[in-house]
């Protein structure tokens, strides 16, 4: 199975999705992380720690056939050739959006330029209640037929300890680390 993280607007969680959502994949079948992005964000996020259970490379080093679930993490903006050479490869397009009007005002561009492949939105950096930005985002996806998870990646300072530690958010010592982990696994859950 092969899923590529993708958006418009940088900053949305496109990495740490990409990251914890392997790291759930990879307690199911051998996982392969590949960091599209000229920034790395992915492949610092593992050279920081140690032990992240799943390979993370370049794009010039990835083997997918060795692996059940490829992974594509990917710049913000992506160029046309970049979408084209990678979007025709997945399953699934996994496209990250935090509540932020930014965010939300790029989607329907992006779903013009994804007509005819299987896209799914994920509303990311979520605050919790009484906030009820997550739910007038996912009211606007709605609004723009944007097929979207009912997950949602919530926000939560754990999974920037995660990112500084280069580790899984399971692995973080924080008092809301398992609601951030389970956010990713039930993400899976829904996925597969
Ligand atoms: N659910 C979340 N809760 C709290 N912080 C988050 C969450 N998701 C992402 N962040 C933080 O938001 C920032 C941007 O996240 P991330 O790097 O994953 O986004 P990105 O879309 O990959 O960015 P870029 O477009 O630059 O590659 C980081 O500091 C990250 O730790
Ligand atoms: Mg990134």
């Amino acid at each position: 199975m092969r899923l590529l993280v993708v958006s418009l607007k940088g900053g949305v969680g496109k990495t740490t999705t990409a990251i914890h959502l392997a790291g759930v994949l990879a307690q199911r079948g051998k996982t392969l992380l590949v960091d599209a992005d000229p920034a790395q964000g992915a492949f610092e996020w593992a050279a920081r720690g140690a032990g992240l259970p799943f390979d993370v490379v370049l794009p010039e080093d990835a083997k997918p056939k060795k692996y059940e679930y490829t992974i594509f993490d990917t710049r913000a903006q992506p160029k046309a050739k970049t979408l084209d050479e990678f979007t025709r490869k997945a399953d699934l397009l996994i496209v990250p959006c935090s509540p932020s009007a930014l965010a939300l005002e790029t989607m329907p561009r992006l779903q013009t330029e994804l007509t005819g492949l299987p896209y799914r939105a994920l509303l990311t950096l979520a605050p919790p209640p009484p906030s009820k930005d997550a739910s007038r985002a996912i009211q606007k996806l709605t609004d723009f037929n944007f097929p979207h998870f009912k997950t949602q990646m919530r926000r939560y300072a754990a999974l920037e300890k995660a990112a500084m530690q280069g580790c899984l958010v399971s692995d973080v010592r924080d008092p809301r680390a398992a609601l951030a982990w389970a956010d990713a696994l039930a993400l899976a859950d829904e996925l597969l």
